[in-house]
Parts: structure tokens; sequence; C-alpha cells
């Protein structure tokens, strides 16, 4: 059978580097048609030597979309960071390749002209972010009719139990810390403000077409269960995996099929035991001092340019946490997010 022909866009970054790590694994199933990367030029050359990939780019917005509209592939996996995604994932979407989404930035900000360009084009939208690839999975066990409640769960990350004086004094250095996940920086802090959770919140609406009243978040500190879907009938269906971003991207990579050899590999590597812990925990989300998880449910109610606006501003905010010109809180700040209510 022929190899899938895969295009990875960002493949210098965590997920990236991940996605290769499978590939790696299936030489037989894969062939890397063209690799893409920002600045990392080195480590962009020793990836197209080692799977002997012709077609590679450094670049961004439109030069990149230029380069994904030529080239010819089955599935293009979106694994570049925050907003710069979004004209890429169009581009692939126009250029009629499925995609495995690990930008979500992307569905945040023009969920809807996506969805509707993925219809249009006949491109189907695999997502590789863990709770969305699990949710994805369970929606597919039962009518959207018979679904009551999708619930995404969240590790909480690093501070979710910290008093505001200890959130006060939150250093670069103990927000880059992630309990369960190992990731890029950008995500590390969101997953620490749970801005990521907000985000993942628009993400599921658009992705399976949910109201936001239907959407619910539990934090689960062990990270092994990863979605849940109430159903009408007293039912609930739960996903459970090792918290290795491999398994979701495995699974979108090698969709409609599932790879045999990945689980025991990853059960090597996984922080975790594959039977559960003792405990699998679940509590409410705090929401009065991390203010992510809420932030999303009003922004994205809100719609409009107003998730973009999110998207963007709390980028800015992140760079600049980053550089030590603001502190942890001063993410929040409410003039980065002064929403505007201009549609429904
Ligand atoms: N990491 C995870 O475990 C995880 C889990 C779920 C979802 N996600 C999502 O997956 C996406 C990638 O996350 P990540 O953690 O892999 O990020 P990352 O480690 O920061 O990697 C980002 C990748 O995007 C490229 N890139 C950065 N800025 C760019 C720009 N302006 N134009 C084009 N390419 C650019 C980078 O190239 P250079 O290396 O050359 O800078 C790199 O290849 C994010 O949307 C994140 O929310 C990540």
């Amino acid at each position: 059978m022929a190899r899938k022909k895969i295009l990875i866009l960002g493949s210098t970054g965590s997920i990236g580097i991940q996605a290769l790590e499978v590939i790696r694994l299936q030489p037989d199933d894969f062939e890397i048609v063209g690799l893409s990367s920002y600045r990392n030029e080195k480590l962009l050359r020793a990836q197209a030597a080692e799977f002997r990939v012709k077609e590679t780019i450094l670049a961004e917005g439109t030069n990149l979309a230029s380069f994904i509209a030529g080239i010819k592939a089955d599935l293009a996996l979106v694994a570049i960071s925050g907003s710069a995604g979004l004209i890429p994932t169009l581009a692939a979407i126009e250029s009629g390749k499925n995609i495995a989404l690990a930008n979500k930035e992307s569905l945040v900000m023009k969920g809807r002209e996506i969805m509707t360009a993925a219809k249009l084009h006949k491109t189907q939208l695999i997502p590789v972010d863990s709770e969305h690839s699990a949710l994805f999975q369970l929606l597919q066990k039962v009518p959207k009719k018979e679904v009551l409640k999708i619930i995404l769960t969240c590790s909480g990350g690093p501070f979710w139990r910290k008093t505001k004086e200890e959130l006060e004094k939150i250093t670069v250095k103990d927000a880059l810390k992630h309990p369960t996940w190992k990731m890029g920086k950008e995500i590390t802090i969101n997953s620490a403000t749970l801005v990521n959770k907000g985000f993942e919140i628009i993400e599921a609406h658009h992705l399976f077409g949910f109201d936001y009243e239907q959407i619910e978040v539990l934090i689960h500190p062990q990270s092994l269960v990863h979605a849940m879907v109430q159903l009408k009938d007293g039912n609930t269906l739960m996903h459970y995996s090792p918290p290795n971003m491999q398994i979701p991207i495995s699974y979108a990579l090698n969709y409609p099929n599932r790879h045999k050899f990945l689980l025991e590999n990853v059960g090597k590597r996984s922080p975790g035991p594959f039977l559960p812990p003792t405990a699998l925990d679940f509590f409410p989300p705090q929401k009065t001092l991390l203010k992510g998880i809420e932030l999303g449910y009003q922004i994205g109610r809100l719609g409009g340019d107003n998730p973009e606006k999110f998207v963007r501003t709390n980028e800015k905010a992140v760079r600049k946490f980053l550089e030590g010109k603001i502190s942890f809180l001063e993410i929040y700040t409410p003039s980065f997010f002064t929403p505007r209510n201009n549609e429904a």
C-alpha cells in the first residue's frame, strides 16, 4: 500500500518533534513530504536529512501559505504555536489536505470560518489536543442527540491550589514547570493561567458543535482521563490514556486506523503507569483567581472578533511575562481582554 504523505508544519516544536518520533516507528506507513519551522534552521535541516524530505521552509504567514499550497500531501499536521497557526491552517484546508490540528488558537480565532472551509473543501479535521482527540473518539460511539454534556478535564496546572499571595510571587521558572505535560513555552504558561482551558472550551464548541452550556471542565490532576461524554440516559463515557502526546498524535496520523505497536513503546517512556493510580480525582475548577476558564466561556459566548482578540492579547501578555516585564497575575490585566458585545 502507498505510504501516507505527511506535511509537518512546526516540525521543530514540541508536537512536531513528537510527531517525528511516532513516524520514526512507522517507516512503512508514512512519507514526510514537507517540513516547516520558523527560526530553528539547524534542527529543520537535520530532520530533513534524516527523513529524506526535499521540501522545507523557514517561514510564516503568506510565504508559508504558498509553500503549503504547492505541496501534495494526504495530511498536514499543524503544530505551529499561537496565532501564527491561523494562515497555515486555512491554507492547508483550502489546498484540500486533511488536517491533524494541534494549533488550537486557529480554531479559537476563526472557528466558524475554519469549520466552513473544511466542509467546503471536504477535508477532515482531526484534533490533536488530547482532550479533543478523546472527545473525537468518544463522540463516534453515540449519536449527538443523545449527548447531554461534554466534559474536558484539566490538570489544573502547577498553581490551581495557590492563594493570591502565592500567585503574586510566581516566577517565570515556576510557571514553566508543568506537573504532567512537557510542552512549548507558550502553552505551558497558558496551562498555568488556565487560559489554555479557556481556549479549549471554544475549540470544543467549534469542533463538535455543542453550546457552551453543554461544555464543562473538571480539574483532574492525574491527567489520565482526558474527556467524558455524559449521555441523557444516565451513562457517562470516559476516555483514559497515559499523559503522553504521542498517543493523540499517533491517532491523528493513523486515522482511521490505529497503530498497534505504539502503545508498548509509549508505555516504557510514559511518566505514569498504565493502570490507574489508586484514585482518579476530579474537582470543580477554581474560578476566582485563575481566570482562564471563566474567560473562555465569557469570550466564547460573546463571539465576533472577541476570541481572536483574546488569543492575540493573551499572546502579547505571555511574551511580556516571559521577558520579565509583567507579573504572573498581570497576564489577566482587564485591559488585555475588553470584550465587545458585537455578536452573539
Ligand atoms: N506541546 C503540547 O504538548 C501540546 C499539546 C496540545 C496542543 N498543543 C498545541 O500545539 C501547538 C504547538 O505547540 P508546541 O508546544 O509544539 O509549540 P512549540 O514547541 O513552541 O513549537 C512551535 C513550532 O511552531 C514554529 N513557529 C513558531 N512561530 C512561528 C511562526 N510565527 N510562523 C511559523 N512557524 C512558527 C516553531 O518553529 P521554530 O522552532 O523554528 O521557532 C516550532 O516549530 C500550539 O498551538 C499548542 O497549543 C501543544
